[in-house]
This record gives C-alpha cells, sequence and structure tokens, in this order.
C-alpha cells in the first residue's frame, strides 16, 4: 500500500523528481521529468544525469560529484540553485534544481527536484522591460 502510494505521489508531482546514484547514473524519471525534458524515462534510466544539462555543466557534473564525495562540502544539497537544462530536442530552460540526498541499504542517493522556471523568467523579464 505505502509503496503504491508514494508512486502515485510522484506520478502525479508537477515538477520533475529525478533520482541519482553516487556517479550520477539515472535510477528514476518521473512524468513531469519525461515531460519537461522530453525523453521517456526508459532512455534515460541507467544514463549519467549531465545528459540533462549542456555544457560546461554537462562536462563538468561527474567532477562536481567527485568534489562532493571528496569534501563532504554543499554547494546545491540544502540549498538549491537556478541552472541550465537541456531537453531532447537540444533547447535549453531555467531551471529551479533542489538535491537531497539519502541511503538505500548502504548505497548513497541523490533526489533532484527539477521546476522549469521559463513563465517566472519571462514575466520577471518583462516587469523589469517596463520599468
Ligand atoms: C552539483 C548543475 C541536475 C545532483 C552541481 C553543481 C552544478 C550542478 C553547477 C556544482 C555546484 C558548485 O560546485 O558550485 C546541475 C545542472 C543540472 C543538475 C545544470 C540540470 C539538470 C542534478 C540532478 C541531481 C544533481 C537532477 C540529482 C538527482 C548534484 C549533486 C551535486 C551537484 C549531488 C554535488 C553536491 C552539492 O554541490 O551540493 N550540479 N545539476 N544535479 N549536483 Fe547537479
Amino acid at each position: 500500500h505505502a509503496e503504491a502510494r508514494y508512486r502515485a505521489i510522484v506520478d502525479t508531482a508537477v515538477d520533475a523528481i529525478v533520482v541519482i546514484d553516487r556517479a550520477g547514473t539515472l535510477h528514476s524519471f518521473n512524468r513531469a521529468a519525461e515531460r519537461i525534458f522530453g525523453y521517456a524515462a526508459e532512455e534515460v534510466i541507467g544514463r549519467n544525469v549531465s545528459m540533462l544539462m549542456p555544457d560546461p555543466d554537462r562536462s563538468a557534473h561527474d567532477g562536481y560529484l567527485e568534489r562532493y564525495h571528496r569534501t563532504g562540502e554543499r554547494r546545491i544539497i540544502g540549498i538549491g540553485r537556478e541552472v541550465t537544462g537541456q531537453r531532447k530536442d537540444g533547447s535549453v530552460f531555467p531551471l529551479e534544481l533542489s538535491v537531497a540526498e539519502w541511503k538505500a541499504d548502504g548505497e548513497v542517493r541523490f533526489t533532484g527536484i527539477v521546476r522549469d522556471i521559463t513563465a517566472r523568467r519571462t514575466a520577471a523579464e518583462a516587469l523589469l522591460a517596463a520599468k
């Protein structure tokens, strides 16, 4: 029961919910993630989360994870950051990323929640332009 309830919550969430392991390999990708990034879950599971962002972060993301494992210093976990994502069709978009860390049977996992902020950005720019 609990499992089915959690699945329903994740599947109906408005934001993308993405789980990776310590190496950045994708383990889950909810429906909103499929809609926001344009990939089906089966196209991304087992691949590196860096496929969801443009360079320079794409080439650097493995290094960000390594730095975190080495130093324990959190720069996004528990803080959040506005960054740039890349969809399957190659287009880029602004997103708000939050990351949480947890453990399953001793294995480190990270859950990322991604909100597409294109509309918010456009509205903010329109307000600034109107000044
Ligand atoms: C670190 C970018 C998605 C997990 C970072 C950093 C950047 C970044 C710039 C380094 C921050 C710094 O050193 O100042 C991005 C971009 C994404 C993305 C552009 C676009 C899709 C994700 C997702 C997850 C994730 C979906 C988890 C599921 C992490 C972790 C760290 C990290 C665990 C290191 C811990 C930390 O710095 O607090 N990412 N990321 N990232 N990212 Fe990502």
